[in-house]
C-alpha cells in the first residue's frame, strides 16, 4: 500500500514488557494497563523474561532470546529483579549487562513533586563504576580507577542538553542546565567533564548553563529543590543525587527512571523486587506507572505520557494510597483510580 502521510496509518511502536521477579510483574501489569488506556492502539507489546527465576530456570539471567526481542523493540518496562546478596556461580545482573549491550549510556531520574519539576541524567557507562578495582601492597591497599572520557562527556551532555530544550519547549520556562563535578580536587578526571560539558553547552545558547560542585550540589538540592531544571553529573555523583531526589519527592514507591541509549529505552520504577510485599497485592503501582510515562516519552508517545502524568499528580494528590504511603488501598484500587483519571 503507498504511504498515506496519515498519522494513524504509523505502524505501533514495538514494546517489550519486562516483569521480572517478586512485585516486578505486579507493577508492570498496572503499567501496562495504564499505558492501554491511553494509546493502546498505538503500542505493540511483546513479553520478554529476565532476572533471578530466569536464571533458576534456565542457568542464564539475561537469555539471548530476550536480547534478540529487545534488539527488535524501541523500548521496554522492566518491573524488578531479585538478586542474591551471595555471589552465584554464573549470575550476573541482567540490568548491567543490557546497559552495556544495548550501549544504554544516559540514565534518567525524574523528580517531580508540587513546585518541583527537575531531572537528573547520569553518565551510565564509566566514571567510578568502570570496573578497574585491584589490590595493592599485598591486600592492604585497594585501588580504583575512575574512568572520564570526552566522548562519553560529550554525548551525555548532548543528552541532557536536548532534554532541556525540549522540556522548555513543554513547559514555557527558559531550559536550565546544572553541570555537576568536583574539579577543584580532581583536576584531571572532573577537570575533562566540566571542560567537554561546557564546550557541549556552548552549543546551546538558548541554555542558561551553571556548574555546581557535587557536595555543595546535594545541599542545594535538598533546600530549593525547585531552582533546578536538568542536572548532569558523572556516574557515581548521579547515582547519589538520583536517590536522595528520589527520597525528596516521595520515596521509592513513587518514583521512575530510564535507560536510554541513541535507539532504546528501558524503564523501570527506581524500587526493587520487594520480596516481604510480593504476592500479596498491596504494591504500590506509581513509579512503574512513572517510569511508563518516561519510556512513552522517549519513544515519541509524549502526548499519552502527558496524560499519564496529570493523572499520576492527581491520583498521588487525592487517590487511594497503598500501606507504603500510609493508606490501606491495594494495587487493584490504585489501579483502578488511575485508570479512572488517564
Ligand atoms: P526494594 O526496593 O525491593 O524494597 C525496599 C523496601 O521498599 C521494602 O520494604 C519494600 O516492601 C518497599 N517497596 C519497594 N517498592 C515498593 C512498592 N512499589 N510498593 C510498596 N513498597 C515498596 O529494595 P531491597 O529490599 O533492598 O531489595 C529487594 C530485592 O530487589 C533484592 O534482591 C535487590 O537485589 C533487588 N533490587 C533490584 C533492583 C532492580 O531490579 N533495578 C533495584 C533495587 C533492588
Ligand atoms: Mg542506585
Amino acid at each position: 500500500m503507498a504511504p498515506t502521510g496519515d498519522d494513524s496509518a504509523l505502524a505501533p511502536v514495538r514494546l517489550a514488557r519486562i516483569g521480572g521477579d517478586g512485585i516486578g510483574p505486579e507493577v508492570v501489569d498496572a503499567a501496562v494497563r495504564v499505558v492501554d488506556g491511553v494509546g493502546g492502539d498505538r503500542i505493540e507489546w511483546v513479553e520478554a523474561e529476565m532476572g533471578w527465576r530466569t536464571f533458576e530456570r534456565t542457568g542464564r539471567a539475561l537469555p539471548e532470546a530476550t536480547v534478540e526481542i529487545l534488539e527488535n523493540c524501541a523500548g521496554a518496562l522492566f518491573g524488578a529483579v531479585s538478586s542474591p546478596s551471595h555471589a552465584v556461580d554464573g549470575y550476573r545482573s541482567p540490568i548491567v549487562e543490557l546497559r552495556r549491550r544495548l550501549d544504554l549510556y544516559a540514565n534518567l531520574r525524574p523528580l517531580r513533586s508540587g513546585a518541583v519539576d527537575a531531572v537528573v541524567v547520569r553518565e551510565n557507562t564509566e566514571g567510578l563504576y568502570a570496573g578497574r578495582e585491584r589490590w595493592d601492597r599485598e591486600g592492604e591497599v585497594a585501588i580504583a580507577e575512575r574512568v572520564i572520557s570526552r566522548r562519553a562527556t560529550e554525548r551525555i551532555v548532548r543528552f541532557a542538553c536536548e532534554l532541556a530544550v525540549t522540556r522548555a519547549v513543554q513547559c514555557g520556562n527558559p531550559p536550565r542546565l546544572t553541570v555537576v563535578h568536583k574539579a577543584n580536587v580532581l583536576r584531571l578526571s572532573d577537570g575533562l567533564f566540566r571542560e567537554t560539558a561546557l564546550d557541549v553547552a556552548a552549543g546551546f545558547p538558548e541554555i542558561e548553563v551553571e556548574e555546581q560542585l557535587v557536595d555543595s550540589m546535594v545541599y542545594r538540592l535538598i533546600l530549593e529543590p525547585e531552582r533546578y531544571d536538568v542536572i548532569v553529573a558523572p556516574n557515581l555523583y548521579g547515582d547519589i543525587l538520583s536517590d536522595a531526589g528520589a527520597a525528596l519527592v516521595g520515596g521509592l514507591g513513587v518514583v521512575g527512571s530510564a535507560n536510554c541509549g541513541e535507539r532504546f529505552c528501558l524503564a523501570e520504577p527506581v524500587h526493587g523486587s520487594a520480596p516481604d510485599i510480593a504476592g500479596q497485592g498491596t504494591a504500590n503501582p506509581i513509579a512503574a506507572v512513572s517510569a511508563a510515562a518516561l519510556l512513552l516519552e522517549r519513544v515519541g508517545l509524549g502526548d499519552a505520557a502527558a496524560r499519564i502524568e496529570e493523572a499520576l499528580a492527581e491520583h498521588r494528590a487525592a487517590g487511594p494510597r497503598t500501606p507504603d504511603r500510609g493508606g490501606a488501598a491495594t494495587t487493584d484500587e490504585a489501579l483502578a483510580d488511575l485508570l479512572a483519571r488517564v
